[in-house]
């Protein structure tokens, strides 16, 4: 994203749908968190929102502490995994102290952090043999109706020339990047999708009556799908990147 301050606005537009996200957008595959994590232990989950991927780290069994800037996202958390302990903090300054942590992921979050200033927090609070995990719950466009709608929901702040956020820069404290993805769906009704696209920042911050046209497109759309009566499932790529402390 080019323009820093609509990159900032973008990255804090999450809390104002707080209650919405935690609803409708979609959870993570316990075997992509498994594969990112390892047997590690001690996970922190920087940029944690309501806790999507905090509750698929809880079924594998591991000690979570949630770290997200947003109140409003911090206080959702809160209320669905109230035994996670939340701190207050930003992944450019992580509040833990020096390798206290066995994994750090990041779900739907490394594209907005300050990615050197990120990964110089990230390797401080790792310890050797750590890994740090990035997942992306992305569109499945492979399916016509799906890449249909991410084209109808494009908005004036979307950036289509923007690179597939899905890449974490080398640092010379990481091992080799690797990748891998997990397919996976969420069950939806026509609203519970329109909910889910109400919570992405492209179509949060864009202007009130441009949203709402997108939006109302986006319902007209699905509704008159074949399939779309009652409940449908929304085929999606989790997409994982690891990396190990050396
Ligand atoms: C798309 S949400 C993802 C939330 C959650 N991880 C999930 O997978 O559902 C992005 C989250 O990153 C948080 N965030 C934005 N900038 C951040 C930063 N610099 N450091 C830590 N978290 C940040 C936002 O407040 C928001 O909760």
């Amino acid at each position: 994203m080019d323009d820093p301050q609509l990159r900032e606005t973008r990255a804090g537009s999450f809390g104002a749908n707080a209650a919405l996200y935690a609803e409708h957008r979609p959870g993570y595959p316990v075997d992509a968190v498994e594969w990112a994590i390892g047997d590690r232990v001690r996970v922190l989950d920087l940029g944690a929102g309501t806790g999507k991927l905090t509750e698929a780290l809880l079924e594998l069994g591991v000690d979570v502490t949630a770290v997200e800037p947003d109140p409003l996202m911090r206080a959702e958390l809160a209320r669905r995994l109230p035994d996670v302990p939340t701190v207050d903090g930003r992944a450019e300054a992580i509040p833990l102290g020096d390798a206290s942590v066995d994994a750090v992921l990041a779900g739907q979050a490394f594209h907005w952090f300050d990615n050197a200033e990120a990964l110089a927090e990230i390797t401080r609070v790792l310890r050797p043999g750590g890994v740090f995990g990035a997942l992306w719950n992305a569109y499945d466009d492979s399916v016509p109706w799906v890449k249909t709608l991410v084209s109808l929901t494009a908005t004036s702040v979307s950036n289509p020339s923007a690179p597939a956020p899905r890449h974490v820069p080398r640092h010379e404290l990481l091992g080799e990047v690797e990748e891998n993805t997990f397919k996976h769906q969420v069950l939806r009704t026509v609203d519970s999708m329109v909910g889910s696209l109400r919570t992405f920042s492209h179509i949060a911050v864009a202007p009130d009556d441009e949203r709402e046209a997108v939006l109302a497109k986006a319902q007209e759309y699905l509704s008159g799908l074949p399939d779309s009566r009652g409940t449908f499932y929304q085929p999606l790529l989790c997409e994982v990147v690891r990396a190990v402390r050396r």
